[in-house]
Parts: C-alpha cells; sequence; structure tokens
C-alpha cells in the first residue's frame, strides 16, 4: 500500500521513519510519499510536492500514485477541512474532519464541549468585545489566563499576574495581534499543578490509550523565556501513572468521544490531550487534533506495534478489532535544537554538520527546519533538529540524547541543556 504523509517538520520526520518500517511498506512493497517533507525524510520516503491548500491537488496524486492512507500531520490543513476532501474523494485518511478538529481550533468550541459533557476544566469566561472582557477580568483572581480563540500557531496563550497587564494583553488580541484567532478571546482560571501530555487514538467510537509524554515548552533552561512549539519531549512521563492515565480516559477522553459522536461530529484520529495533574485530579488545559511536536519524536522512538496497522483502523472505524498498541517500557528522550533567536528572531541559513552523530536504534537525529543548499545542510527554521534517544530510564535517554547534541556541529544553533528535569528529580 502506498502512504502519502503531509507536513515538513521534526513530526512528521518520526512519522516517516516509523510508517516506513511498518509492513505495508517494508515487506509488502509499498511506497511512502511525503510532501512538502525535509532533507532529512530523503532517506525513509520519496519527497513529493502537493500543496496541501488545495484540496483537489491531493486528492489527484492520491488517486495518480493510488494511495491507500494519508496521513496529515499538523492542525492547519485539518482545520480547514483536508480530511473531509479526502474521505469524500474515497481517499482514506488519517486525521479528524474539519468540525471535529474545532477541539484544536477553538477554544471556546472546546469550553462548551467540557460543559456538556462535565469534563473536569478550568472555569472560564467567553469574550466577543474588549469593554466585555475587561469586566469579566474582575471575577479572575491573578495570574489571569486570556486565550485568543482560534488557531494562533502556540501563541494564543498569554498569562499575566496584574489587572493593567491583562488589559493590555486583551487591547492587543481584540487589535488583531492574532488576526482573525483574536475575535473572540476566553479567560480562564488559572489551575495550579504539573502539566503532561496524554495521547490516544479513536476512530470516533473505540478509544486506544497512545502513550503519554511531557513537553518542554520554556525556550530557556529551568523553564525561563517565552513560550515556543516546545524545546524538548520525553515518554513515558511518569508523573501519568496508571490511576492517572485511568481518570484521563474516564473523565475526560471518554467523554469528549462519546459527546462528539452525539453531536453528529465524530472525531476520528489522535487526540492529544494537555493536561494538568492539580490537587482536586486531572483537568484538561487543551486539546490538539494531532500529534504533539516533538512529543511525537518520542512517541514513535518507543512505538513496537504497526503504525500503519492503527492508522487505518482510525480511517475505517475499525479501531475496536485491535489490541492495545504495544510501546517499548524504555524511556526516550528528545533534545530540540533550534537556531538562535528563536522563537523571535531565529537566524536562519545556519550550516550543520550530521557526520560526527552516531545514529542507531537508540539514537535519532530527526530534521525540522533544515534544507539542503549547493549540498550543504543549513538551518531553514526556528526548532531545526531533534536529537532523539532511546534509554533502559531517563538518565541513561538523557546522556545518549546529550552525546548525540555533542556530536552535531551547528555553531548557529542552541538547545536547552536540562531536558527532563522534573522526570530525573523524581529519580
Ligand atoms: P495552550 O496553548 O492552551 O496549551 O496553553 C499554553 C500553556 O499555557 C499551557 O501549556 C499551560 O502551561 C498554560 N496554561 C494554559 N491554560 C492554563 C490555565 N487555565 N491554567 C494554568 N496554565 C495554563
Ligand atoms: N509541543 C506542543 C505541541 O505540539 O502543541
Amino acid at each position: 500500500m502506498n502512504i502519502l504523509v503531509l507536513g515538513s517538520g521534526g513530526r512528521e520526520h518520526a512519522l516517516c521513519w516509523k510508517l516506513a518500517q511498518s509492513k505495508a511498506i517494508e515487506s509488502e512493497g509499498g511506497t511512502l510519499y511525503v510532501s512538502p517533507g525535509n532533507p532529512g525524510m530523503e532517506s525513509v520516503a520519496r519527497i513529493a510536492m502537493v500543496d496541501a491548500k488545495k484540496h483537489d491537488e491531493v486528492i489527484a496524486f492520491a488517486k495518480k500514485h493510488d494511495i491507500g492512507l494519508v496521513v496529515i500531520g499538523p492542525e492547519a490543513p485539518l482545520v480547514d477541512g483536508l480530511a473531509d476532501s479526502l474521505r469524500d474523494a474515497g481517499v482514506p485518511v488519517f486525521g479528524p474532519s474539519k468540525e471535529a478538529a474545532q477541539l484544536e481550533g477553538s477554544k471556546a468550541f472546546t469550553k462548551e464541549l467540557c460543559d456538556r459533557a462535565g469534563i473536569p476544566t478550568a472555569g472560564y469566561v467567553r469574550c466577543t468585545s474588549l469593554e466585555q472582557a475587561k469586566a469579566a477580568l474582575s471575577t479572575f483572581a491573578p495570574p489571569f489566563v486570556l486565550k485568543a480563540d482560534g488557531l494562533a500557531a502556540g501563541k494564543g496563550v498569554v498569562i499575566v499576574d496584574n489587572v493593567d497587564h491583562a488589559e493590555e494583553a486583551l487591547k492587543d488580541m481584540f487589535g488583531g495581534k492574532f488576526g482573525e484567532a483574536g475575535a473572540e478571546v476566553v479567560i480562564e482560571e488559572f489551575m495550579h499543578g504539573e502539566e503532561a501530555s496524554f495521547f490516544a487514538l479513536t476512530d470516533g467510537t473505540s478509544v486506544v490509550p497512545f502513550g503519554t509524554a511531557q513537553d518542554h515548552k520554556r525556550v530557556g533552561d529551568g523553564d525561563t523565556g517565552p513560550n515556543t512549539g516546545g524545546m524538548g519531549a520525553y515518554s513515558p512521563a511518569r508523573v501519568m501513572t496508571e490511576e492517572l492515565v485511568a481518570e484521563t480516559l474516564e473523565r475526560i477522553v471518554f467523554p469528549t468521544v462519546r459527546q462528539m459522536r452525539l453531536d453528529g461530529t465524530p472525531y476520528r484520529g489522535v487526540l492529544y490531550a494537555g493536561l494538568m495533574l492539580t490537587d482536586e485530579g486531572v483537568k484538561l488545559v487543551e486539546y490538539n487534533a494531532r500529534f504533539g511536536d516533538p512529543e511525537c519524536q518520542v512517541l514513535m522512538m518507543r512505538l513496537e506495534s504497526d503504525l500503519v496497522d492503527y492508522m487505518m483502523a482510525c480511517a475505517h472505524g475499525t479501531l475496536g478489532e485491535l489490541m492495545e498498541p504495544r510501546f517499548d517500557d524504555a524511556t526516550a528522550m528528545t533534545v530540540v535544537m533550534a537556531a538562535k533567536g528563536y522563537p523571535d528572531t531565529p537566524e536562519t541559513g545556519g550550516a550543520i554538520d550530521l557526520s560526527g552523530v552516531a545514529e542507531s536504534d537508540n539514537v535519532k537525529v530527526f530534521h525540522a527546519g533544515t534544507k539542503l543548499v549547493g549540498g550543504i545542510l543549513v538551518a531553514s527554521g526556528g526548532r531545526v533538529l531533534n536529537v532523539t534517544a532511546l534509554g533502559a530510564d531517563v538518565r541513561e535517554a538523557r546522556d545518549r540524547a546529550y552525546v548525540a547534541v555533542d556530536a552535531v556541529d551547528f555553531p548557529s544553533g542552541f538547545c536547552r541543556s536540562d531536558i527532563g528535569w522534573r522526570e530525573l528529580e523524581r529519580g
């Protein structure tokens, strides 16, 4: 069977690396295509050029190349309805419909669903004007959590500790700083606790847990500096005990999947729940309608089951026929190497030499923002490489990952030196 992956980040490199090992590709002679991909993927997939914004083009490519499964990596094409177009054209697709992707595409949509399904999350108010939002502030205690409603590339959440800063941020949001995404703002109660990511696959009815991870969103060591798309991750997150996983499924994921089905907008794909582990139990921070990046990289390092089987079952509504997926008990860690200046003004174009890195079953370098210029690998985006390792425990994974980081020659890059600190402190 032929497969097409859409995307160009470290997440899609890791997905391609894993998909290339599936029997559909490895032993049955299928071809794995990726568009637009990046130079790191050339060794595992065939690079294609299909514009994901042009649904007709994707459908034509799928028909021409006899694609049996399209895997949509990032959120934008999902929220844009690409999965619907493909399904309507009879092309199996891994990824939720436009309406189901509203779980990521609109904070207000998700909050209302939580209300209706009784899902624990932060208290909130929806505001459609600056005046209304300013008035609503007085009903919350600081710190204030302000969220632009729509997709804002991970930058639409502002947390401030006094009313003046909150009013300033609200002015920016309603003033168009996030474009359309800021036409509505959600103000939330601040939740105290540790964050963790939980992944589940669903075909709209059946649900299988698909691993836990912990991301590092701040750019600097010690969780300092501005928020980023994620500077590193590890899996499993042991803070997500068996009891907490069960609680997350029972109180958050199952009710969500059930409510979406009852609403006539079944969710099919990977559901990524950002969680807060509070004194009152697990609460939902947000949903994403795709794999996390870089969380996906660590999940793929640990996944032992055939990924194609699970993605096809989500596409065809047959997930209930499969056993729970198997993951290696080992710990995986990924360290993001970014271009200096990220997240504000990344310095692109810097040369990268990976010849010193000893890749193995336990060490992989996934590419994110890289490109080849005259045969030389250079940085082409903010997050550039994901240096990823597997170890018996978090310490071994960390040591292996940072040995590989040291072997990367990327003078205009930087990374955090403390990925996994919480897990390491747990001993
Ligand atoms: P989001 O884009 O919704 O994941 O928010 C970005 C980050 O803001 C989260 O990962 C949390 O660290 C933080 N955050 C969002 N909502 C809340 C909340 N209600 N209470 C505390 N922290 C929050
Ligand atoms: N790493 C966070 C995300 O993918 O949203």
